[in-house]
Formats: structure tokens, sequence, C-alpha cells
């Protein structure tokens, strides 16, 4: 039993925040963000909105284009690494706010890897019998760690600035903070006996490097597991060593890829695109001259969006789908790495 995509959808709250406009809360530039990452503007979800209203808004339209009822959907995979709250995870928000209550809702945590790992269970969800018709679906709302608070200088036309000792603040943690974006993307897998679905994940994972991108505060090591001194020491946002997570996903990418081709003896050519996780655009350029991959074939969204973590495969997906460019019988490769540190190669026939 395979399974075949049936609908897609995604959702980027509010207007778009160029890079010229997070000069104005931290001392950035347009040209040091491009260059270093090819972002030129992203999203960011208002105060009161979570991943799961996000992810909402995605599912909804994933739903309309799959032309089904909701009550189809008899399983809820949601991937984020920035949830409503500790718990309960977003999936049980989200099969409540979609009136799917009752179907069971299981939240997974691989970060950027998230959609590498969750087609690797829609495939086992499928084959087992479990379910028929899964809605899978990344969202994050990393708005709530970003390091300013003049979110007002953001607004579209705002010429605003924030104090110098607020962008004084803020660029402690400026490398991290131009990269991430808000947004949900939004899939829904049918079982099918059509020789479409997974044909061959490698997953792997290693916590060795779990603290090369992780935030500190927040978790049940302390008692109690908030408190203000982490408040002050702004714990809540994520460390990250931007250089040797760059190493590692330029290094562990291209090594699974070349070992999943070699162990499904996939000819590199056969492969229509690679859906490649967007976390910088030198990063995939990296990895697509190293496999000798054409330009064209590893379609980026980042300057639009940033990375939006667990939502970025799935909103590439519903961008090239709605652009008629993803199309059955097509062989995929989906490549990602993440906070973890989880990683994984996949390939997918539509
Ligand atoms: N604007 C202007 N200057 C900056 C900024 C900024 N936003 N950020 C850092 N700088 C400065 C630094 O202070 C430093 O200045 P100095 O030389 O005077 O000390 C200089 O720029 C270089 O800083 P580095 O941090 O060394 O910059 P680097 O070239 O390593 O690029 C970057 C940083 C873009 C973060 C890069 O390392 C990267 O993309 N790494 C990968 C990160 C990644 O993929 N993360 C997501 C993982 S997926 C997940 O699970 C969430």
């Amino acid at each position: 039993m395979g399974f075949e995509l049936i609908g897609t959808g995604s959702y980027a709250p509010g207007p778009p925040v160029t890079n010229d406009a997070l000069s104005r809360v931290m001392h950035t530039s347009d040209e040091w963000i491009s260059k270093r990452s090819g972002i030129r503007q992203r999203h960011f979800a208002g105060e009161g909105v979570g991943a799961s209203d996000l992810a909402t808004e995605a599912a909804k339209r994933a739903i309309e284009a799959a032309r089904i009822k909701p009550q189809e959907i008899d399983f809820i995979v949601f991937a984020t690494m920035t949830p409503d709250h500790i718990f309960p995870g977003p999936g049980a928000l989200l099969a409540h706010k979609l009136g799917l209550d009752g179907v069971p809702a299981l939240d997974i945590r691989q970060q950027c890897a998230a959609m590498l790992f969750g087609v690797q269970l829609i495939d086992g969800l499928m084959r087992s019998g479990v379910a028929k018709t899964i809605l899978f679906v990344g969202a994050e709302a990393h708005a709530g760690f970003m390091p300013w608070t003049d979110w007002d200088c953001l607004e579209p036309g705002s010429t605003k600035e924030a104090s110098d000792e607020a962008k004084a603040k803020a660029d402690e943690h400026r490398a991290l903070a131009v990269l991430f974006g808000d947004g949900a993307g939004a899939l829904i897998f049918r079982a099918t006996d059509r020789d479409a679905g997974l044909v061959k994940a490698k997953l792997h994972t290693d916590g060795a490097g779990g603290h090369l991108l992780y935030i500190k505060a927040g978790g049940f090591l302390t008692r109690p597991y908030m408190n203000h001194e982490m408040v002050e020491k702004r714990e809540f946002i994520p460390r990250m060593d931007g250089r040797e997570v760059f190493r590692y996903a330029v290094t562990k990418l291209p090594e699974t890829a070349r070992a999943l081709l070699a162990e499904t003896n996939t000819p590199i050519e056969k492969i229509d695109w690679f859906l490649a996780h967007q976390a910088n655009k030198r990063i995939n350029e990296y990895i697509r001259e190293h496999l000798g991959v054409a330009e064209e074939k590893m379609p980026m969204n980042i300057d639009r969006y940033g990375n939006t973590s667990a939502g970025t495969i799935p909103i590439l997906i519903d961008e090239l789908t709605r652009a008629g460019k993803l199309k059955k019988g097509e062989l995929n490769m989906m490549l990602a790495l993440g906070a973890g540190i989880h990683w994984g190669c996949a390939l997918v026939r539509w």
C-alpha cells in the first residue's frame, strides 16, 4: 500500500518583513543577510497567534484543494519546534480547530528535518492499515523567540528605529534572528494501490550535536522550569553555532543522498525535483554542486520566507504543486537537516 498527495496548502502570516525593516531593530543590512543566506524577507506571526493557528489556515487550504470533507482525515501528524504550549501539543489544538475531535493527532519534534521523519511515519501508518487519509502539517511561530521587543518598527511603512541600546541587545542574537520566519505547510496523503509513495528514506539522529542549536530555558531540568534569571539572560532565545550547523549540513546531506541513491540503485538523473530544506541558500548551492544537480532541479523559496523550520518543505511542495510543477509519477528527493541533530533524505514517487 503506497500513498499519494491529494491536496496541499500553505499560509504565511502578516505582511512580509524585509531585511531593511530588520535593520531598524538590529544592526544588520540587506547586503549582509542576502549575501550570507539568500533571504530577502520573512513573515512573523502576530501576538497571540500560534503554530496551531497557522497550521489551521494551511490545513483548510489543503482540504479545499483535496476536495475532501475534513472528516475523511483519519490521522494527523503535526511537526513544529515552536508549539503553542509545552503541552498539550499543537496537534490536538489543530484537530479541534478543524472540527476533528477524536481523530488521533501526533506531534513530532524533528525541527527542520520533520518532513523526512514525517514521510517515514506516514508510510508506516499507511502500510499497517492504521490510516488511509493523513494530514501532515509543519508550522512554526518563531516570532516568540526573536531578540527585539520593538515590533512596531517592523510594520509596513514604519520608519521608526529601535534605540541603540535595544539594537545592541538584539545584536547578540542577530546571526540567528535574521534566518527564521513563520509559516505553515499542510499536505494530505491518501493510501493508494498506485505505484506511489515512499521509495526509501535514510534517516539519522546524532544527539552529540544537540548543543549546536537549542533553547536552554523552558525545559524541566530546573526548578522551577522557568525563572527570572533565565528571562534576564534571555535563555528562551535559541543558541546556535551557525558555522558548525552549516558544516554539518554540507557534509551529512550529500553523503546521505549518495548512500540513498546507491542503496536504491537510482541514477541521479532520474530524479525530477530535489526538495531541500531552506535554511540557507548557500547550504543548498553547496549540496547541489557536490551532487552535480542542475540549478533548476532544486527549487528555492528562501528569499521570500527565510527558514520556516518544519514548515519549509510542505510550503515548498504546496507552491510547486499549485504552480503545476510537481506531477504524478515523478520521482523526487527530499533532503533536510535540523536541530537534534536530525537529518535525512527520502525518495518519493508522487
Ligand atoms: N548582520 C550583520 N552582521 C552580522 C549578523 C547580521 N545579522 N550576524 C552576524 N554578523 C557579524 C558577526 O558579528 C561577525 O562579525 P565579526 O567578524 O566582526 O565578529 C560576522 O558577521 C560573521 O559572523 P558569523 O556568525 O561568523 O557569520 P557566518 O559567515 O558563519 O554566517 C550564518 C552566519 C548565516 C548563521 C551561517 O553560519 C549559517 O547559515 N549557518 C547555518 C545555520 C542554519 O542552517 N541554521 C538552521 C538549522 S535548521 C533547524 O533545525 C532550525
